[in-house]
């Protein structure tokens, strides 16, 4: 056996040998740069297939004990019908172009980690409502269409920064079991058969994410997300004492003069009032379990692109963008708009190389730059990606902040939190930016439940420390609850009403 073949065929059930392969070549666009709004197909590379990836070295690969239940898994993940049409993922790529010339501004929010469990009516309608009502809110400040694109149908797979947990036994003795990777790959109680890695979990978390998404479809073509009637959305405790009176006085108004908002944007003469009601959802999550987004990669009937047909937006997660990595060499060949996470590690260099790799014909909509550098980090680090996208003329990009995992912390018992004020921070600081180098943020993402959770920390609500325990639900990353969703919302809405 060569050496390739011998890492393709060890690299999904056994830690993989390290391949390191040349970067990916950055290669120059073809012909002149296209004009504004006009967009080119997708080619795929012609040494790219779905399952090229398996060639390079993963990180956070997960490992599988049983080779023969794996190939099980993906052929029957092979064989089902996609969750979403390449349609719909080339209306949201349109979309995002648009976003990308400020047209549209971009909200995507949801869990951390979707868990199978959570897969009920309340908590899927939930998601839809508070996305709905952060969207009216930023509809309404910035005087553009939102694009809604949800963590959700699909978000079930988690990078750790750690491969084992440790935790102390009833004994008193160190117990020491895998990470929890999400639930389309092992489950979350603390016990070896729980943290097994189980890739039948692969089948049924393309199960959930179809039921999710079936539930979603059919709340949005029933009228439940009709702008007309925003006080369809409210969930259950909008009117209790959660809510600060001037917040929840400001939804109240601002939904009884959507149909002024609605007017004005008319007014505007982008769009017709019908386009501007049409709510639309997309999905997204992380690319992570490339088995998983490979077995539904394919062409479809009269296009010659591939597709990821899990998800309209698959994005890279911050650990997960090496540049010589099976995440990369996977994404580049398909045609989805993708997004990428760039931490604070992220160089100058490694955002343009990112954008020629995963965008070499400067297609519109395609790339979404995702930063998440810490409030600390925002004033140092971002000029430098902005100014080196640009300057490399690496295609359009559209600009989106994530101010949630650049924020976390742990309290002094322990607690993974995050401060709202430090999120708000970072985007503060990550809009004066983009406006002070001629850019601009076109959207934002967030980690945030419709529930009354309690996870991280201020706001108006003032959660304190003490406040944690009381019902912090997320199995892995701290989540803004409703209450500090609004409220994000509504100050972003302020910012860009005042000129962004
Ligand atoms: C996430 O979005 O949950 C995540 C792990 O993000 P990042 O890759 O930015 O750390
Ligand atoms: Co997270």
């Amino acid at each position: 056996m060569t050496r390739d073949a011998r890492a393709r065929s060890a690299d999904v059930y056994t830690r993989p040998r390290a391949v390191r392969r040349p970067p990916i070549k950055a290669r120059r666009p073809r012909g002149n740069p296209l004009p504004d709004g006009v967009s080119v197909p997708h080619t795929a590379p012609s040494d790219w297939s779905p399952e090229s990836w398996k060639a390079r070295l993963a990180a956070h690969q997960v490992v599988y004990e049983d080779r023969a239940a794996v190939d099980a898994a993906v052929l029957k993940l092979r064989s089902l019908p996609p969750l979403v049409t390449s349609w719909e993922i080339e209306r949201l790529k349109r979309l995002l172009a648009e976003a990308q010339e400020g047209k549209r501004f971009l909200l995507q929010g949801g869990d951390c980690a979707e868990s199978l469990a959570d897969c009920n009516p309340e908590s899927i309608a939930n998601k839809l409502k508070i996305l709905l009502q952060m969207s009216l809110a930023l509809v309404h400040g910035s005087k553009k269409p939102v694009i809604r694109v949800g963590r959700f149908a699909g978000q079930y797979a988690k990078p750790r920064s750690s491969p084992m947990e440790t935790r102390m036994g009833d004994d008193g003795r160190e117990v020491t079991l895998p990470s929890y990777f999400g639930d389309l790959i092992n489950r979350a109680d603390f016990t070896p058969d729980a943290r097994r890695t189980d890739p039948h979990l692969m089948v049924r978390g393309y199960q959930h994410a179809a039921m999710t998404l079936n539930f979603v479809r059919a709340l949005i073509d029933g009228g439940f997300a009709d702008l007309h009637h925003p006080e369809y959305w409210d969930l259950s405790f909008m009117h209790e004492a959660a809510l600060p009176a001037d917040l929840r006085a400001e939804y109240q108004r601002l939904s009884a003069g959507l149909a002024d908002a609605l007017k004005f944007m008319e007014a505007l003469g982008e769009t017709s009032v019908a386009e501007l009601t049409r709510v639309e959802f997309f999905t997204s999550h992380e690319a992570l379990n490339l088995l998983y987004e490979s077995a539904q990669t394919r062409r479809v009937p009269r296009r010659t692109e591939h597709y990821n047909l899990t998800t309209h937006m698959p994005w890279l997660g911050d650990r997960t963008r090496a540049l010589d990595g099976a995440h990369i060499e996977y994404a580049r060949g398909v045609a989805n708009p993708i997004g990428v996470k760039l931490g604070a590690r992220a160089r100058a260099e490694d955002a343009v190389a990112l954008a020629r790799a995963l965008n070499p014909a400067k297609e519109p909509g395609k790339l979404t730059l995702i930063t998440r550098l810490g409030a600390p980090n925002v004033r140092a680090a971002l000029p430098g990606l902005i100014r080196a996208v640009r300057d490399a003329d690496a295609g359009p990009v559209l600009w989106v902040c994530d101010p949630m995992h650049g924020n976390t912390e742990t309290t002094a018992r322990g607690v993974k939190t995050r401060r709202f004020e430090a999120i708000l921070e970072e985007l503060d600081h990550t809009f004066d930016i983009h406006a002070a180098e001629g850019s601009r943020l076109g959207g934002v993402h967030f980690e945030l439940t419709g529930e009354d959770v309690t996870e991280c920390l201020g706001g108006a609500g003032g959660l304190s420390e003490d406040d944690l325990a009381r019902n912090y639900a997320s199995p892995c990353d701290p989540r803004l609850n409703y209450q500090q969703a609004m409220e994000m919302a509504f100050l972003l809405a302020r910012r860009m009403a005042n000129g962004g």
